[in-house]
């Protein structure tokens, strides 16, 4: 699997040769595999990721270290570099957010594969495959926490406010989403609450507090917020599209989870609502009690009633929204990069 973490300069996240490559490439054309060396991160944030993973519990080591270290796109510390350096930052703080983030995120994954029933991740078994759910549940709140600490040692109350929004957010998202799960009556509208809550959130709060260290103006702050959720919006809706259309190789998680938990994702919503009364009927059969069992029948579904190409949609005027609000902020190789990570939200194959 591809991994956006590589190694550049510390102390500047783009301030290697693919710098220069945003400015050339500001075409936003969203060659994916462009968009890696466009978004390279500080390796400083790696570097603070394995200290403060650090604990006396040999298990927490073992498993922070197995998670944290299988890759993933660290596409929220990324953001939140970006936003800091595209408001003209200069300290080294973003760096400690863009650490708590990633925790903050991981802790998310570890959780949500034990409610998910997920047993491959990042193209790896995943932790509770291999730990079991109990441990996977407590070391999900070890890396709650220690992003808690760390956020104290930060010291301004702004940024505490921000994340402990957004971590309160997220888990209502999830709490919701389980709700919704095995109920076919979900509605769009049901549906878009629960990803704004349990992925977009998150999004919204890295590029807001790029703002926020950077003493930035409300209204800056303002629109870095609004690309944050409408990006993590985007990716959400793709990422739900490739559940149903993407390869476990290529994404690094099983396909069909989704399906298999009665997940009333927006691609089944819409093909029930548009499709011919059989179709709704599988798909209705399936969020309720057939799970997977009936996988290419309702994949079928999805795609000749459009639905792949109605959510796709969707998430590329979310996409769209998202670049907007960085137009409204001053130009700066930092903005064009931010512009590029909302097209691959849309366009990404993992
Ligand atoms: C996975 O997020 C969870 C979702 C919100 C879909 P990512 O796709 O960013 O996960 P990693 O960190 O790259 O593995
Ligand atoms: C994202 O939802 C979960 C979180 C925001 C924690 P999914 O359940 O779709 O994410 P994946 O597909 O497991 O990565
Ligand atoms: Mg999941
Ligand atoms: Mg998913």
């Amino acid at each position: 699997m591809n991994s956006l973490v590589n190694s550049v300069n510390p102390g500047d996240p783009l301030e290697s040769s693919n710098a220069t490559a945003i400015e050339m490439d500001s075409d936003l054309s969203t060659d994916v595999d462009d968009i890696y060396s466009l978004i390279k991160q500080d390796t400083a944030v790696n570097q603070l990721i394995q200290k403060h993973l650090r604990s006396d519990v040999a298990l927490i080591n073992q498993m922070g270290g197995y998670i944290i270290n299988s890759g993933g796109k660290r596409l929220r510390p990324v953001i939140s570099l970006l936003s800091a350096r595209a408001m003209g930052y200069e300290g080294a703080q973003h760096v400690h957010l863009a650490t708590i983030i990633e925790f903050i995120h991981t802790a998310t994954l570890l959780h949500d594969d034990v409610v998910d029933g997920s047993d491959m991740r990042r193209g790896n078994d995943t932790a509770n495959a291999l730990w079991g759910n109990p441990a996977s549940v407590l070391v999900g709140d070890f890396l709650y926490s220690r992003a808690f600490e760390m956020m104290v040692d930060v010291g301004d109350m702004r940024v505490l406010s921000v994340l402990a929004r957004a971590t309160n957010t997220i888990a209502e998202g999830e709490v919701m989403q389980l709700i919704n799960c095995q109920d076919p009556e979900t509605t769009e509208q049901r549906y878009l609450n629960v990803i704004h809550c349990k992925t977009a959130k998150l999004f919204e709060a890295s590029a807001q507090l790029g703002g926020i260290i950077s003493q930035s103006n409300e209204h800056s702050i303002e629109l870095l917020a609004r690309y944050g959720m409408h990006l993590g919006t985007a990716f959400q809706l793709r990422d739900d599209v490739l559940d149903y259309s993407s390869t476990p190789e290529e994404i690094g998680k099983n396909i069909g989870d989704d399906l298999a938990e009665g997940k009333p994702t927006l691609p089944l919503i819409y093909a029930m609502r548009t499709g011919t009364p059989d179709q709704a009927d599988i798909i209705r059969k399936a969020i309720e009690q057939d799970g997977k069992n009936n996988i290419d029948a309702v994949t079928k579904a999805i795609v000749a009633t459009g639905a792949i190409t109605y959510t796709n949609q969707i998430a590329q005027n979310e996409a769209k929204l998202a670049i907007e609000a960085v137009d409204q902020l001053p130009p700066s190789k930092y903005t064009d990069a931010m512009k590029v990570l909302a097209n691959f939200s849309v366009l990404r194959n993992y």
